[in-house]
């Protein structure tokens, strides 16, 4: 392949990340018996599953009656109809015995006076079909994907999965027939190169909150496998529905969880008004966050904004006491005195809408098969190859995802891939030889990287990035906001040319890394800003000023965006499933989303 060291390995299966859907994805595709590689950025239990607070949805019905079926409803209308309702139903049936199996599996969920799994009310969350607030979320305090991941790890362990650490993916192996043959990853502690076989292929890489300046994520948010798919001649789907939460800290962007609203927090503006109340009279703190967000943007756009700026609102708990801020808020209590340095037992908590969850990704199926989409054939799939969690658009979020459905993907979803792999691959079925070039383009992008010279830092290049997304595919979105965003983006994507890396060892080069991090961020950055102009109504996340209704005749349908290597997009549309999975629901007709 080249001058550098190249390793080769041999696996039934190998999964890039090992966050909530890698690790459950890893340790089910080890209990089946096959041979499993988990290939990783960051140790397993620093993956970004670990900053999920507030807690994971699932029907129980521990503090009040709930059902599966209301669940799918909330999901349904929380997606503002862009959701496939098969994929749905197939998420909130399995959600009941998907958190059972994580209690015998070790987590240490937080419990109710008689035992039983505590579980808190969330935005959006309603019995009865949208009727009135239910306590649908499973908590271990404020601290539930800590509690998840570090599980889940413990549980690939015991099955014995191969786990290769701080390996940075670089490109996939494909076929020339289009079969996905493995991916080429770089070993950061000393510089080989591994080129990974595997009968199927699993990306499990996380969002790309880090395209925009200010978010929840992680720094190693950055749409890594977004990138090996696009430069794998894929598209991505639905990119232009990020989601903003409404409680990242004014100033650090650190997650405040919707928990906090669940176990009764409260909003307010600079008059002290609880201003939910005339935006979402039914469900108030607790509507989607879309619909918080936006209330929050229009209350600081007309100077009702709290703080010497008025630019932003107050998020109060004081009034829940300190023994239950102790028991069930005790991460985000120490967060804000942190980095808002709040008392929450005395003083409100500075908050604005923060990027938190990306709708969109790698189409996938319900079983995480990765989509290959064709007019004639919308879900023909891309054989090898799967994605699931953050990275996949399953999709069970369509247009805006409910807090907690995203722990319950990525347990549900990394189960439902396990079981497929288990399926179409037999244990120690023998590889065919590589093509001749396998691995080839990873080579040559490493080598372009490493021997970049050009005029700008990987660091300006992507705060220009940041702040492009930032500004002009924000909350609110207008015409002219996108156009200028696309021309931005544009030009930035252009000046990748001009890139300077100054390090060329291959041995924990940040910059290198961050080189190749930004690349993938940028083609997410246009997909999601070519598809957010494209999109001309308001659903879910997206909303536009200049087309403020959503429009189920034009536009229930999927956004597919190819990133050719210029950072040409083509754009391309794929139906929503507008059936269920089994008879036992009906197909939810869509109609005027109110809380
Ligand atoms: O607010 C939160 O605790 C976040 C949860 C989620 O995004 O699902």
């Amino acid at each position: 392949m080249s001058a550098y060291q190249i390793i080769d390995h041999s696996y039934d299966v190998v999964v890039v990340g090992a966050g909530g859907a890698g690790l459950r994805a890893t340790l089910g595709m080890g209990a089946a018996g096959l041979k499993t590689a988990c290939v990783t950025k960051v140790f397993p239990t620093r993956s970004h599953t670990v900053a999920a607070q507030g807690g994971i949805g699932a029907s129980l019905g521990n503090m009040a009656e709930d059902n599966w079926r209301w669940h799918m409803y909330d999901t349904v209308k929380g997606s503002d109809w862009l959701g496939d309702q098969d994929a749905i139903e197939y998420m909130c049936r399995e959600a009941v015995p998907a958190v059972y199996e994580l209690e015998h599996f070790g987590v240490p969920f937080s419990r109710t006076e008689d035992g039983r799994i505590y579980q808190r009310p969330f935005g959006g969350h309603m019995r009865n079909f949208g009727e009135a607030p239910v306590q649908r979320a499973c908590a271990a305090a404020d601290r539930t994907g800590h509690a998840i991941l570090h599980t889940l790890y413990q549980q690939c362990l015991k099955h014995e999965a191969t786990f290769f650490v701080e390996y940075f993916a670089i490109d996939l192996i494909m076929d020339p027939d289009g079969t996905c043959r493995g991916v080429v990853a770089l070993n950061l502690d000393d510089g080989t190169l591994h080129r990974f076989r595997a009968h199927q292929t699993v990306l499990a890489t996380g969002g790309y909150g880090r395209a925009y300046f200010s978010c929840t994520s992680a720094h190693t948010c950055t749409g890594d496998g977004h990138g090996l798919v696009t430069r794998a001649g894929l598209p991505l789907q639905d990119m232009e529905f990020v989601q903003f939460h409404p409680t990242g800290i004014y100033g650090s962007g650190c997650l405040i969880t919707e928990g906090a609203r669940g176990e009764g927090g409260y909003l307010t503006n600079s008059a002290g008004e609880r201003f939910m109340e005339r935006y979402a009279p039914n469900a108030k703190d607790l509507a989607s966050r879309d619909v918080v967000s936006r209330a929050m943007t229009i209350e600081i756009r007309e100077g009702r904004g709290v703080g010497k700026n008025s630019d932003h609102i107050h998020l109060h708990l004081e009034h829940l006491g300190a023994e239950t801020l102790e028991l069930r808020l005790p991460g985000i209590s120490e967060t804000a005195k942190i980095f808002a340095g709040v008392d929450v037992t005395r003083e409100p908590i500075p908050v604005l809408p923060t990027v938190h969850y990306n709708m969109g990704g790698i189409p996938t199926n319900l079983q995480g098969e990765v989509l290959r989409p064709t007019a004639g054939e919308p879900d023909a799939v891309c054989p090898g190859l799967m994605a699931i969690g953050e990275a996949a658009c399953v999709s069970v979020h369509g247009a805006n995802r409910l807090g907690t459905n995203s722990l319950l993907d990525i347990v549900v979803f990394g189960r439902a891939a396990a079981l497929r792999a288990a399926e179409v691959v037999k244990p120690g079925t023998p590889h065919r030889p590589l093509p001749k070039d396998a691995g080839d383009l990873a080579v040559s992008r490493l080598d372009r990287l490493r021997n970049a010279s050009g005029g700008l830092t990987t660091q300006a290049i992507r705060l220009g990035m940041q702040q492009t997304m930032q500004r002009d595919a924000a909350v609110f979105r207008t015409q002219s906001s996108l156009a200028e965003g696309v021309s931005k983006i544009g030009e930035i994507y252009q000046s990748l040319a001009d890139i300077k890396v100054t390090d060329r060892s291959l041995i924990w080069n940040s910059d290198l890394i961050e080189a190749f991090e930004l690349e993938n961020l940028l083609d997410c950055a246009k997909a999601t800003i070519t598809s957010a102009e494209a999109r001309q109504e308001s659903r879910g996340a997206h909303a536009r000023e200049d087309f403020p209704d959503r429009d189920d005749v034009t536009w229930m349908k999927h956004s597919l965006a190819w990133v050719d290597e210029t950072g040409k997009v083509t754009l391309g549309y794929r139906p929503v499933h507008t059936y269920t999975l089994t008879d036992e629901v009906e197909y939810i007709v869509p109609k005027a989303r109110v809380y």
